[in-house]
């Protein structure tokens, strides 16, 4: 099956890496036009730079999506260019490993602004220019830490537990605008996320990953992005409120501890 998502206009936050770059160059691929935001305006720059030398279009833009003027800013800028906005992927998202004594205040507060907030803002703000198109899809990035405890993971998994739950707040709400909410749960995925976790368990991030799912390998950013093109493109029409998770099976089983499974 071919998802289609041909000259839909779709924005992904911070698309300067990981993820949301691989995100944004697989809706180019498939002839979206691909608005690239992200806080480090070269690394926005990098991904546009990238999608235009495949032959597709794109427009970089700097933003911070904890900002509600650089959401309106953003998003005018990108009606300008498009003429209109269909898909918008809250993909922008910051990661602290931090016991709760550990964490500031301020820590907590950026964590909930950037995370959680920024998703808020960017549901708030694209919902008027989706309702002029007769209606889109909003794809919320959360994680399996939205889902399920973990030490170390307090803040992070309260902004991104709050992510979830927004999302089907969001698809109630909208859903008779034609406009559908969902949200994407990965694992840990090879970017430096992984990278930053498994140093402190003294594994590398290759026999982390191979740790965490039953079928033995690290997810890929491209496994990601996989999941997010389909909820925004046509074929996802009836799919709203939902969560995706993409974790290789690892939340669905625990490490198997037959002799088989060690074997494995
Ligand atoms: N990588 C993983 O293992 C993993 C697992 C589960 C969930 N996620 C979630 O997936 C999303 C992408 O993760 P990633 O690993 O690709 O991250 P990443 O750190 O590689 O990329 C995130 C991008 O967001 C940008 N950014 C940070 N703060 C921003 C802000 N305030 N406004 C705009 N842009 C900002 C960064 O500059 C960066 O380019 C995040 O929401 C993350 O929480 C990632």
């Amino acid at each position: 099956m071919r998802v289609t998502v041909e000259n839909k206009v779709v924005m992904v936050t911070g698309a300067g890496g990981g993820i949301g770059r691989a995100t944004a160059r697989l809706f180019a691929d498939g002839g979206a036009k691909v608005v690239v935001t992200d806080i480090t305006e070269a690394a926005a720059r990098q991904t546009a730079e990238l999608i235009e030398r495949s032959g597709g279009e794109a427009l970089a833009l700097v933003q911070d999506v904890a900002s509600e003027a650089d959401w309106l800013r953003t998003l005018a800028a990108t009606v300008e260019r498009f003429g209109a906005i269909d898909v918008l992927v809250n993909n922008a998202g910051i990661y602290v490993i931090a016991s709760v004594e550990e964490t500031s205040l301020e820590q907590w507060n950026r964590m909930i602004a950037v995370n959680l907030t920024g998703t808020f803002l960017g549901a708030k703000y694209v919902a008027p220019y989706l309702r002029k198109q007769g209606g889109g899809s909003i794809v919320n990035l959360s994680s399996i830490a939205g889902l399920q405890g973990s030490a170390e993971h307090a803040a992070y998994g309260a902004a991104k537990g709050g992510v979830r739950i927004l999302t089907k707040h969001l698809a109630a709400e909208f859903g008779r605008d034609n406009i559908r909410v969902n949200s994407v749960h990965p694992t840990y995925v090879r970017t430096p996320m992984v990278e930053y976790a498994s140093g402190r368990t003294g594994l590398s991030a290759e026999e982390y990953g191979r740790m965490l799912s039953p079928l033995g390998r690290l997810a890929e950013v491209e496994d990601v992005a996989n999941m997010i093109v389909f909820l925004a493109a046509e074929e996802s029409r009836y799919l709203t409120g939902s969560e995706f998770l993409v974790d290789g099976g690892g939340t669905s089983t625990e490490v198997d501890p037959s002799p088989t499974g060690l074997a494995a």
